[in-house]
């Protein structure tokens, strides 16, 4: 008789039965507000949301200033801008990311250039950045990946000692903090994504934050074409600095409402998520399993889901573990990222890859746990079991 439910077994919980958030959150004290703001008929341009909700995440953050947008991708274009990137510059990007890390390099016409990642925390590696700096070098971009950080320290004293601006793409970590200040202050600018499944989440939104005042100054500018903080609708006093092109990629103040709403729950589900972390490392007495690491001075981790590595040798690719452990309810799933230039997605021709070992093994040998399924360390006990139960049959996967 099968034993895995793969094969017609009994799973070890029924799917439906696995406790998770249900994501996005909502709430009738939300909704109200929401009906009020509708009302007030300030939308956008700048709205006393908007501006309220860049104070609130940019001291969350520790920067000083925010700037807030209609999507992550379109920050991280901003940021370029706003970075003086040029055409033929080369930016370095870690191989394992969403693609719009590297197709906003290609937005503003620079070249993407992608660095492998460390094995422990799948974030870009030190070495692998330094390697791969060319006197065309202008920028790095280090990604927060996942339930990972990558390692500012050694990342922003590379960059300082050969003069390479820095922008944290910071989509997945909101309210993760380096050293007990918040990710995306330490860079130049720090970039976030708002969309639906994002840890904070409006549908769509993103934001910019920074300790630069110039810098506050252009990107607000190229989100906004051209106007500065301080005009008025229809009447800008000055005008944009010959360099920067500017865009509309404003955001909406309702969006703003849902994320300043759900700010406040954020530092009780990091502390839950990180618990639940905790305890997950039980797996690791698994043969062949191994989590994700955190940031090495991650206080607190951040997570927007949680990568599990499997051992090609014990489990085969994670894509057949994943397809197993789903079948006995765990919520996995069926593959992550992968490398950005095999995403058959990923449009742009004109990249330099320098080598990227670490980053095609994570894309065949991981899948992720969303953060949803990081708040109930109960369900801890369940996933152990389950991953004990497919060790144990996995000849029959
Ligand atoms: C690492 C990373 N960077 C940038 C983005 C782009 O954000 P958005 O989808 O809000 O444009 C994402 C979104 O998934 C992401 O995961």
């Amino acid at each position: 008789m099968s034993v895995l439910a793969c094969n017609g077994g009994t799973p070890v919980i029924e799917p439906a039965e696995f406790k998770r958030v249900i994501w996005p959150p909502v709430d009738e004290e939300t909704a109200e507000l929401l009906k009020e703001l509708y009302l007030s008929r300030k939308w956008s341009f700048n709205s006393e949301m908007e501006q309220q909700f860049e104070r609130e995440f940019a001291e969350y953050h520790d920067a000083e200033y925010g700037i807030f947008m209609a999507n992550g991708t379109v920050t991280l274009e901003c940021s370029l801008l706003a970075l003086g990137i040029k055409p033929g510059d080369e930016v370095i990007v870690p191989g394992l990311t969403w693609i719009a890390t590297a197709m906003a390099v290609a937005y503003v016409g620079a070249i993407p250039v992608f660095a492998d990642i460390e094995n422990d925390t799948l974030c870009l590696s030190p070495e692998a950045f330094e390697k791969a700096i060319t006197p065309k070098t202008k920028a790095v971009i280090p990604v927060h990946l996942y339930a990972g950080m990558a390692d500012l320290d050694a990342i922003i004293d590379i960059a300082k000692k050969h003069n390479i601006a820095v922008l944290e793409d910071c989509a997945h970590m909101q309210g993760g903090k380096w050293r007990g200040r918040g990710v995306g202050s330490w860079g130049n600018i720090g970039s976030f994504s708002f969309q639906q499944s994002k840890t904070l989440s409006s549908g769509e939104g993103g934001i910019c934050i920074t300790n630069d005042r110039e810098l506050a100054d252009r990107l607000y500018r190229a989100k906004h074409i051209g106007y500065s903080r301080f005009d008025a609708q229809g009447a800008a006093l000055s005008g944009p600095p010959a360099d920067l092109p500017c865009h509309n990629y404003r955001g909406l103040a309702f969006s703003a409402l849902l994320l300043s709403q759900q700010l406040k729950q954020l530092p009780e589900r990091i502390s839950r998520m990180n618990e639940f972390y905790n305890d997950l490392k039980v797996i690791e007495t698994i043969p062949g399993i191994r989590l994700q690491a955190p940031g090495r001075q991650a206080s607190p981790q951040g997570c927007y889901a949680l990568e599990i590595i499997f051992d090609p040798e014990i489990w085969g690719t994670a894509a057949q573990a994943s397809a197993a452990l789903r079948a006995e309810g765990i919520p996995l799933s069926s593959g992550n990222y992968g490398p950005v230039y095999k995403n058959m997605l990923f449009n742009c021709q004109n990249f330099r890859n320098t080598g990227c070992p670490t980053a095609e093994f994570i894309g065949t040998q991981a899948v992720s746990l969303s953060h949803t399924c990081m708040e109930y360390k109960e369900m801890v006990p369940v996933i152990e079991k389950a991953f004990r139960k497919v060790y144990e049959f996995r000849k029959e996967i």
